[in-house]
């Protein structure tokens, strides 16, 4: 590093409030610190500004009926259709600009251009083709793809016959496939024969197929060819009920299907996610308040606007994807970019390289992909012109003030905004973090609550806490983009969101608060940092899993006995999973019978939930009441200190894991 640099590392390390530009702020969607007084005196009513995004089929009667807490709903009687939304309207003024930028893994073949025109097509023959199938309003479509630009066409499709989809991240495994499909009675699948991983072609359709013969109904399944001649050595037939989709695409070409009217608050999509019991919680999203949700804050929050190039590295498969890859972005008619790949292959520039490419305006990506960059150093993005960006986000996990640091100098070059984003699955788009023109930034910590919303940290009791104290956070007014309930289980909505704070007797909207289980800090100034999840959930590189649901495909393994599954710090991926497995008499604790347990977990879940290290011990920590001691666990795992372990069963136990953690 030059001298020059040191000083400058220097005086970024101490400073701990960073001002947006002011070329930023003077273009910026929003500038007017008045939105968060005139939001506060307005309300319900200021969301109006969200839903006059869109375009309405029927005019709504009320902005929010609360009558029957926890159960709102928004835009009462309105109707509108979101393929409508983030299609047809564009095409006038915008029908020859792209829609989306799809840059698939470098491998022989281009990248494709989709334009609003194109888009709207292909949504329009897809639509004919589900409905040909049978799909009819109402039913679930279960999509189980990877980052290919049929996956949002597919999306956009449901949507335009009112059929919800429920997308399935490609990189789950077969079983988590059937779970949700039989959660939700989906009879229908659009997946594909497989997709690039790193140059080389990867089989998808066999671990669909495996995932379909446990689903327990008939199903149809719509397979897209990626990989053309590529996937041939994987020697796929398709089934009598599976169909191809380029032929059916082919059947229908050039049809134009009517946009089906949608209440308001008819289920847009389900998304499955993690919670703190082993069986995935199904969040229901609704038309009019998810869709105005995100496009108001896409608007307010990234910055976009059409003539935009936006670029988030997400994937379609999480909620992140789902609402700021395709409808927030759609909505607004911007150019959004999708990339199948990773960020290191070919090279760890690809990501600079694509946002050079394509002059991308805003980066919104996760900290756990910030932290990897960091570690590889500054000279990938100083090979190229990043200099188009406005704009830089992040979302999925707390982000240190090292990492909010390096970003905003290395990929934002000290001109970029960097707003932290916190939300949900469940909150359907960003909740707590600075508007960028109009709030300054603190790193490591996301900002205050959205101007309209309601958002508190308080101690077990519900009351609120000191600045500067750790608490729990909580949301205190329902808000457009917020899930409904959780498919066909209201009760378990209630015990999940609402229990722990709300008097759940009373009627009166004011009495329920929402608990996100997340703990959290608030300042002086009133910006929160969000400290991770209370309950047994773990975030992986920003993915959310259940230590339940690890647990449980653990146990499953032969010779197990019982497991235990908590977070360790890790510097790359934010949290690693770390498993203690108890086995059975006679089960010899081999390496090799580690990896029968990992691959257990593989099969259960996915590679993203590979535990990190398996830890062999003859017991688990056990509180009196026979309740494992993650905490304790997690600490271990940390090495840190443990406090005082008098309270448990088994306090000796706690030594003897620590020891076998430490040789391994
Ligand atoms: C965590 C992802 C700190 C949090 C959109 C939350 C964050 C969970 C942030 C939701 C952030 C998300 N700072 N923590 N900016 N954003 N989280 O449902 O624990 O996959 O509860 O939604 O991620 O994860 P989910």
């Amino acid at each position: 590093m030059s001298d020059e640099d040191v000083e400058l590392e220097a005086r970024l390390e101490e400073q701990e409030v960073f001002e947006p530009s002011d070329s930023f702020v003077e273009q910026a969607n929003v500038s007017d610190a008045g939105i968060y007084d005139e939001f506060e005196e307005n309300w319900p009513e200021c969301w109006e500004q969200a839903a006059e995004l869109l375009d309405w089929e029927e005019e709504y009667d009320q902005v929010l009926d609360n009558s029957n807490p926890p159960f709102y709903e928004w835009f009462t009687d309105g109707t509108i259709n979101a393929s409508t939304n983030c299609l047809d309207r564009h095409l006038d003024e915008r029908g020859d600009e792209a829609a989306i930028e799809w840059v698939g893994e470098p491998v022989d073949e281009d990248n494709v251009t989709l334009t609003y025109s194109e888009l709207h097509e292909k949504v329009n023959e897809a639509a004919a083709a589900l409905r040909d199938l049978g799909v009819g309003e109402d039913d679930v479509v279960t999509m189980y793809m990877p980052m290919i630009p049929e996956l949002p066409i597919a999306m956009l499709a449901c949507a335009r016959i009112g059929a919800p989809h429920s997308v399935v991240f490609a990189g789950f495994s077969a079983d988590a496939l059937a779970t949700r499909m039989n959660a939700a009675d989906s009879e229908y699948l659009v997946t594909c024969d497989g997709y690039y991983r790193r140059g080389d072609p990867l089989d998808h359709l066999d671990k669909a197929n495996e995932g379909l013969s446990g689903v327990e109904h008939d199903t149809e399944t719509v397979v897209v060819d990626r990989l053309g001649p590529n996937g041939d050595d994987f020697g796929h037939d398709l089934a009598e009920d599976q169909h191809d989709w380029g032929e059916l695409m082919a059947a229908h070409e050039g049809a134009e299907v009517e946009p089906v009217d949608r209440d308001a608050e008819d289920m847009l999509f389900l998304m499955y996610t993690s919670g703190t019991t082993g069986e995935p919680k199904g969040v229901k999203h609704t038309t009019g308040g998810y869709l105005s949700w995100t496009a108001w804050t896409s608007q307010a929050v990234l910055d976009i606007k059409p003539e935009d190039t936006y670029f988030c590295s997400a994937d379609i498969g999480w909620i992140t994807g789902h609402s700021y890859i395709v409808y927030g972005p759609l909505a607004l008619g911007t150019t959004t970019m999708m990339y199948e790949g990773t960020p290191d292959h070919p090279d760890r520039d690809r990501l600079w390289e694509i946002v050079e490419e394509y002059e991308a305006n805003q980066l919104y990506t996760a900290p756990t992909a910030i932290r990897a960059f960091m570690k590889w150093g500054t000279e990938y993005p100083d090979e190229h012109d990043l200099s188009s960006l406005r704009l830089l986000g992040t979302v999925g996990e707390p982000i240190n003030p090292r990492a909010w640091k390096w970003y905003y100098k290395h990929i934002g070059n000290e001109e970029c905004p960097v707003v932290d984003t916190w939300w949900q699955t469940e909150t359907g788009g960003m909740m707590v973090t600075t508007l960028p023109g109009v709030k300054d930034m603190k790193p490591g910590s996301a900002g205050p609550p959205l101007p309209g919303l309601d958002a508190r940290i308080v101690d077990t009791n519900g009351e609120e806490v000191d600045p500067g104290r750790a608490g729990y956070l909580t949301v205190n007014k329902p808000w457009p983009g917020m899930l409904r309930t959780l498919y066909k289980n209201d009760e378990r909505f209630i015990e999940e969101y609402w229990a722990e704070y709300s008097d759940t007797d009373s009627s009166n909207s004011d009495d329920w608060v929402y608990f996100p289980e997340d703990g959290a800090k608030i300042d002086e100034d009133g910006y929160i940092t969000v400290l991770g999840r209370v309950d047994d959930v773990i975030n992986v590189s920003g993915h959310r899993l259940g230590t339940m649901e690890i647990e449980s495909a653990i146990v499953g393994v032969e010779g197990v006995a019982e497991a235990a599954v908590v977070g360790g710090d890790h510097e790359v991926k934010g949290e690693a999973v770390y498993a203690y497995v108890i086995t059975e008499e006679g089960q010899e604790e081999t390496d090799e019978f580690r990896e029968e347990i990992v691959q257990g977990v593989l099969d259960a879940i996915g590679p993203i939930a590979r535990p990190e290290q398996v830890i062999f011990t003859p017991e688990l920590p056990k509180t009196r009441s026979g309740k494992i001691m993650r905490r304790l666990l997690e600490d271990i795992a940390n090495e840190e200190d443990l406090g005082d372990t008098s309270t448990l069963r088994n306090p000796e136990i706690v030594e003897d894991i620590r020891k076998v953690v430490q040789e391994d």
